[in-house]
């Protein structure tokens, strides 16, 4: 039977920087990092902004990024959490920088520090406009090379299976499914990390890619761990529109700390009518400032005007969205650029202490699949990459500390599941996801939300998606659409008894 000291689940920035601190500190253990498509479909690799790091004590100081982070949660935020991300945010960004991820300086060979929403202070590093491709690929690179690291890819983590140790439920390994063979195995494993991304794919309209399907938190919430904050989704409020995409490609908020305004379709600025740091406000002010103006517009989207903006110095600054904008005819220096606001991060997901221990032991999740306490209610743009980066971090001084204490399940488990089919059955799933996301939309968006309707709605696509399954028994679709479903009541959940809720 397959076994693995430690299980990574998931290959954005969390996981990888996880990995790669585990295995140069303690290279007796044996890792393996599974994920369900290749290793650079992630939400890491389409961060376009960057890291939020004091670098600046002159005229930025850790107090005034702690004090914008905490405005931005809404005071919902862990101080000491906010505290300790902030305070070790040198550090791990020093790391990067070890391991050759370059960061753009000026011309005096300073940090090009980026300014976004919510943030007093220009503090944003950043390598262009495709900052997480950068260090997914360093990060990438490194583990490659690391003699006990394994990198599965297209294998797909099915269920962690559990068991009970002196009254206390502990993870004991996992069920996968591993596309090139077509099987479901199982592998035992002494300590499993989730870094599993969020589940924006929920949304009707989001910027993550199509596997943030939320498989890491529907597994945790399976095998009994706590599950928090999960009313809390964030809407980017400038996702390009074209009508047809999904998902939506982003427009970084740096271009509006680089400038950009937003107007309405009367060519008019309407931000500062709702708050008065206007396009430099937080994410949910300006996500909702605009679905307010929509509502009373009728329209489909507002716009993004660049047009007063250098575009030489734009284009050099964001080259990746100058490119995509002029693929479909859009240019910047001359034109609006249609926008709207998409689902975009998780803020809840499965809690966390601060060295990422769920409440279930050995069980490990960090990044987006977290609910660290760092966010609060609305996470303060470019405090991801860095979540992700100290908590992997603090995990990895966690495990090697205790692991010790854990011992393979001495339990031969055969799997029950039945051999896997291939099934051509993947266009009825796409329909089943685009019911559930407009479901999961009109819900999250209605200003009187009926969670008992939205209940009922979900359990009825739930069972047509199982009778679809009788012929076919398991296939990727099926269980992406039952994490979709699971996370989707999570929500609801967690909406109807929050007492304060609507972003958006
Ligand atoms: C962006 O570039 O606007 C996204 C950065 C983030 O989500 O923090």
């Amino acid at each position: 039977m397959l076994k693995t000291d430690i299980l990574i689940i998931g290959s954005g920035i969390s996981g990888l920087f996880f990995a790669m601190k585990i295995a140069k500190k303690r290279p007796d253990l044996s890792i393996v990092i599974m994920t369900k498509e290749t290793a650079k479909n992630t939400n890491t690799q389409l961060a376009q902004g960057g890291i939020a790091v004091v670098t600046d004590h002159l005229k930025d100081s850790f107090n005034k990024h702690i004090h914008d982070t905490l405005r931005s949660g809404g005071g919902l935020c862990d101080k000491e959490i906010v505290n300790m991300v902030i305070t070790q945010a040198p550090e791990r960004l020093q790391e990067l920088i070890e391991i050759g991820t370059s960061f753009d300086k000026d011309e005096k060979g300073q940090w090009n520090l980026g300014l976004e929403g919510g943030h007093s202070q220009h503090r944003i590093l950043h390598h262009k406009d495709s900052s997480g491709q950068e260090i997914e690929s360093k990060l990438l690179k490194i583990i490659k090379k690391m003699p006990n690291i394994e990198l599965l890819e297209n294998h797909m983590v099915i269920d962690i299976n559990t068991e009970t140790k002196k009254a206390k439920t502990t993870c004991a390994g996992v069920f996968f499914y591993e596309k090139k063979y077509n099987r479901i195995k199982y592998m035992r494993t002494r300590t499993i990390v989730l870094s599993t991304g969020g589940c924006g794919q929920l949304f009707e309209n989001t910027t993550n890619p199509k596997i943030a399907t939320g498989d890491g938190l529907a597994m945790a919430a399976r095998a009994g761990a706590e599950i928090a904050d999960m009313e809390y989704m964030q809407f980017h409020p400038t996702a390009l529109f074209t009508g047809k995409e999904n998902p939506l490609f982003l427009i970084s908020e740096a271009v509006r700390g680089f400038g950009a305004h937003i107007v309405n379709d009367e060519g008019k600025r309407f931000l500062f009518k709702y708050d008065i740091r206007g396009e430099l406000s937080t994410r949910d002010m300006v996500s909702t400032a605009i679905s307010k103006e929509l509502q009373s517009s009728g329209k489909k989207h507002v716009y993004l005007d660049c047009r007063h903006l250098d575009p030489k110095a734009f284009s050099n600054q964001f080259p990746v969205i100058t490119a995509h904008c002029n693929a479909l005819g859009i240019y910047p220096e001359k034109d609006l650029i249609p926008v709207v606001p998409a689902a975009h991060y998780q803020c809840g997901g499965v809690r966390v202490d601060k060295n990422g221990v769920t409440t279930i032991k050995n069980l490990y999740a960090i990044g987006e699949c977290a609910r660290t306490g760092l966010h609060g209610k609305n996470r303060l743009a470019s405090n991801s990459l860095l979540e992700g980066l100290v908590f992997a971090h603090q995990a990895s001084e966690n495990v090697d500390r205790t692991i010790a204490e854990f011992i393979f399940s001495s339990q031969i488990l055969i799997p029950k599941f039945p051999k896997a089919h291939q099934v051509d059955d993947y266009l009825a799933f796409e329909i089943l996801k685009k019911e559930l996301q407009k479901l999961v939309t009109a819900f999250y968006t209605s200003e009187e939300r009926d969670a008992e309707l939205a209940f009922e709605k979900i359990k009825e696509l739930h069972n047509y998606a199982v009778s679809l399954t009788e012929a076919h028994e398991i296939m990727i679709p099926f269980i992406e659409f039952s994490n979709m479903i699971a996370v989707s009541l999570l929500i609801i959940k967690q909406c109807k008894t929050a007492t304060d809720q609507k972003i958006c």
